[in-house]
């Protein structure tokens, strides 16, 4: 059997990922946080910088997360779907999917939120299953590790899409609001 042994992750050469990126983003927060919150693949930003959600959408993110949640980045677990920046930005291959499965299924074991959030298609699927495009997924909740988890639109795509999928976004982080405040 295949063990996932978190200690390990930042050397994993699972799949061909590891050859392009410049250091594995393998995700930081609390282990009890409020919020887990799940990407797709970190950028370019993040492949520099070592941390999820650095660039652009993360400022987004974490803006829309501090106005209508007031949670802040240390109240959250961070990571992606794939640990490694894929080349250009380009959505996973199935292989690196299924190679990195592993890893975001022990830190799901491994850190208790109060809720989770997927971050864009990519994610949602990962954690949630189903295909359906993300105007009909968006703002659905789904049990995920005895929590709800709230499948939502990418900040990237809320960048892209201007102020209707950036209230898209924001209404659907709403949802959160009662889940969070619940002990
Ligand atoms: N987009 C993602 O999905 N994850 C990141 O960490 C950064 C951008």
């Amino acid at each position: 059997m295949v063990t996932f042994d978190l200690a390990a992750l930042p050397t994993c050469t699972r799949c061909v990922l590891s050859v392009t990126r410049q250091r594995v983003v393998v995700g930081s927060g609390p282990t009890t946080p409020a919020l887990l919150i799940v990407g797709e693949a970190p950028g370019a930003s993040e492949d520099e910088g070592g941390e999820p959600f650095i660039g652009r959408s993360g400022r987004l993110l974490f803006r829309l997360l501090d106005e209508e949640l007031s949670l802040r980045r240390e109240d959250c677990f961070v990571t992606n779907v794939v640990k490694c920046r894929p080349p250009n930005n380009r959505v996973p291959h199935r292989a690196e999917l299924e190679a990195c499965r592993g890893w975001l299924d022990a830190q799901l074991a491994a850190v208790t939120p109060r809720a989770v959030v997927t971050l864009g298609n990519t994610a949602a699927r990962a954690v949630f299953g189903g295909s359906e495009p993300m105007a009909r997924a968006h703002g659905q909740l789904h049990p995920i590790s005895g929590v709800s988890g709230l499948a939502t639109y990418h900040p990237a795509a809320a960048l892209r899409g201007g102020e209707r999928v950036t209230q898209l976004l924001r209404r659907d982080l709403q949802l959160l609001a009662p889940l969070l405040a619940a002990s």
